[in-house]
């Protein structure tokens, strides 16, 4: 059947098929542009040929590495979609010392696979047997040296072997095999490499938020390029132009994966490039635009320099642009009333539709954090003003907002049962008019004397009430829970153990959506019937997050007790996505075996267990400026004092 035109017509306009780049996009904004050039030379198909030979042989993703396009302006990266009409300019490889400004002989060499040697960009190739041989060679001495007994020196600090637990050796080299490179530097690591599927689907693509857990593992090694290449290349993929049915992202925002597409030159059959092509939604299922993204690049980076203390990368400012236009995004007004981020269904970790859309605590938990750590990072100067004293103020109406009106336990479970509704008032207690009969019976049985959490999502006459682990895990990592919420909060993980550690850890949400329910949230979601993948699975990639919240709380052996129970399953089951029932007995229906996070989540909390301080890297605490503003906040509540004339707001930071 032939394509309608107003079919086709959407389709130009949607960039489903290639379209021409705007010429001044980014362009006129001068910090934008990317401080390096490449240095450009085409490759024979010989080469390439070499190179897919060594790919089948070995199990890294060591992707050819064949040029890129370089625009002439703004020095984006573009996708193959939009690029097509670009002036090529030239193309070679990329390396990192061009991403990085430091040279590879600086850095951790053992990651780096020298791809201009490998090739002989500048001379004759050598013949092809030799050529794969070595790239094995190097490629096997590479992974010993980052798996070797003993010290060896790839980086700042020596990677040694864990050697007494062989799981733990096991996940490293799994670890290592999902390395995905982009013209011969690593950056970022495969989402799943399940050789029994059949269906990849996009579990072959860098995901931003799957990969802050691997590039926290090699900080945590001292293996510093990966992460600071991903960075910088996810940058150069930041508000990329892509389009959905004729709209485009904001600006600022950052893609949910991208893959390195390896195509041949238009004018060139003989002649290859590699592509990083970035997917904000548009491709993905559902169509959902992930917020976190952006915010976990905010995180990691502040993580690389802490760790690393390079802090050369946050200074670049192109890096400092990258941030701005993260936080313009997401401090933007709108109609909203709250001082929460607004979003659509399934934008973070839960991807796909589970009535999550709103202001869910995952997103909220992260929105704080990413503006905590990108306020320890902002250069100060004149254009930064108001950003920064929009990010102040946000900072607090967002720590009030939610403490005070996420936190449940058992005695503002009572206070919410007792609730009159329909208050119209300045002053009203029951400010969000919910109905007392919207409480669940599971909850009333459910929750604990000692302890409470944070619920899922606030709205008006609605309160989710479902517990969400990440959301309130990273609301103790980042001190958005205050000391007392957070120590409560792990005491009803403990309490509550057998249902949300039980056979494995950890329950992404608690409890399922069942029935009826089921069927109106999740649109009868097959993926996510009741105790499966979103909708209550078990996700072992959570206990990083988990041994970073207790290690906070200096209360370890939680999370060592955690880190046991995945510890006896998790290499025997091939290091599943996620796990099925109540007690996370069963492998999950769907679930990928070896996905990365799985495994990096596991070597994190390991590492972390082991040297509880490195945590640091993760946390933020408030500091005196905060809390004197967070003070004076809640002394203006109206819930405390009523009446409008309290309603000042004076804390500007
Ligand atoms: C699933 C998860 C999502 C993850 C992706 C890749 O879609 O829901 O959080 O990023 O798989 O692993």
């Amino acid at each position: 059947m032939s394509m309608g035109t107003s079919e086709a017509v959407l389709q130009v306009l949607s960039g489903a098929v290639p379209r021409r780049l705007s010429g001044d996009m980014y362009l006129s904004n001068s910090d934008l542009a990317f401080p390096f050039k490449f240095h450009i030379k085409p490759l024979k198909r010989k080469a390439l040929k070499h190179i897919q030979s060594f790919k089948s042989s070995s199990a890294i993703k060591c992707q050819c590495q064949i040029g890129s396009y370089w625009n002439k302006g703004g020095g984006r990266f573009y996708g193959k979609a939009v690029v097509d009409r670009l002036k090529l300019v030239s193309c070679n490889c990329q390396h990192s010392e061009s991403v990085n400004g430091i040279t590879a002989g600086e850095k951790n060499g053992a990651w780096y696979v020298d791809s201009a040697k490998k090739l002989n960009l500048n001379g004759a190739m050598d013949t092809q047997n030799i050529l794969e041989f070595e790239d094995l060679q190097k490629t096997k001495k590479e992974k010993e040296s980052l798996t070797s007994n003993g010290a060896t020196d790839t980086g700042t600090t020596k990677f040694h072997k864990a050697g007494v637990d062989p799981i733990e050796d096991e996940a490293w080299d799994l670890l290592l095999d999902s390395v995905v490179y982009y013209c011969g530097s690593p950056v970022g690591t495969i989402a799943a490499n399940d050789p029994t599927s059949s269906n990849v689907l996009n579990y072959d693509q860098v995901f931003i938020r799957d990969f802050i857990p691997s590039g926290i593992a090699f900080l945590l090694k001292g293996e510093y390029d990966v992460v600071r290449n991903f960075i910088l290349h996810t940058l150069q993929l930041q508000s990329w132009e892509k389009t959905m049915d004729c709209y485009s992202p904001g600006q600022g925002l950052m893609p949910a994966s991208f893959k390195v597409h390896t195509v041949p030159l238009d004018d060139n059959e003989s002649m290859t490039e590699e592509v990083l092509d970035p997917d904000f939604g548009e491709a993905a299922i559902g169509r959902v635009a992930p917020v976190d993204s952006g915010l976990w690049w905010i995180i990691l980076l502040r993580a690389y320099g802490k760790c690393s203390g390079d802090l050369s990368v946050q200074e670049r400012i192109d890096v400092q642009t990258g941030i701005k236009m993260i936080l313009r995004q997401c401090l933007a007004d709108g109609f909203d009333m709250f001082p929460t981020l607004l979003v659509t269904d399934g934008p973070c970790m839960i991807d796909r539709r589970m009535g999550i859309h709103g202001h869910p605590l995952e997103i909220e938990a992260l929105y704080y954090s990413a503006l905590l750590c990108a306020r320890e990072m902002l250069a100060p100067d004149d254009g930064s003003n108001d950003l920064i004293r929009a990010l102040n103020n946000r900072l607090v109406a967002l720590s009030f907002h939610i403490r005070e009106y996420y936190w449940l336990d058992l005695r503002k479970l009572n206070e919410i049962y007792r609730y009159k509704t329909e208050e119209y008032s300045y002053d009203a207690v029951n400010k969000f008019n919910i109905y007392p009969d919207q409480i669940p019976s599971w909850l009333v049985e459910w929750m604990p004397n000692k302890g409470g959490y944070l619920i899922g999502n606030l709205q008006p006459a609605h309160m989710d009430f479902r517990f969400f682990s990440l959301g309130n895990l990273w609301s103790v990592v980042s001190g958005l829970a205050t000391k007392d919420q957070s120590h409560a909060i792990l005491d009803l993980v403990e309490a509550k153990w057998a249902d949300l550690v039980a056979d494995m850890p950890l329950k992404i949400c608690y409890p399922a959506l069942e029935g009826q329910e089921w069927q109106i949230i999740t649109g009868s979601d097959p993926k996510n019937t009741p105790w499966s993948y979103h909708n209550a699975g078990s996700w072992p990639t959570l206990l990083w997050q988990f041994t970073v919240a207790c290690i906070k709380m200096n209360r370890p052996e939680m999370a060592a007790k955690a880190v046991a129970v995945a510890g006896k399953r998790l290499s025997r089951d091939k290091w599943p996505e996620y796990y099925d029932t109540k007690k996370g007995k069963f492998i999950g229906k769907q679930s990928r075996l070896f996905q990365t996070w799985s495994i990096a989540g596991y070597l994190v909390a390991k590492l972390l267990i082991a040297k509880p301080t490195a945590a640091n890297i993760l946390i933020t605490e408030e500091d005196s400026e905060l809390m004197n503003a967070f003070s004076c906040m809640i002394t203006t509540n109206p819930r405390r004092k009523r009446g409008r004339r309290n309603l000042k707001q004076p804390y500007l930071v």
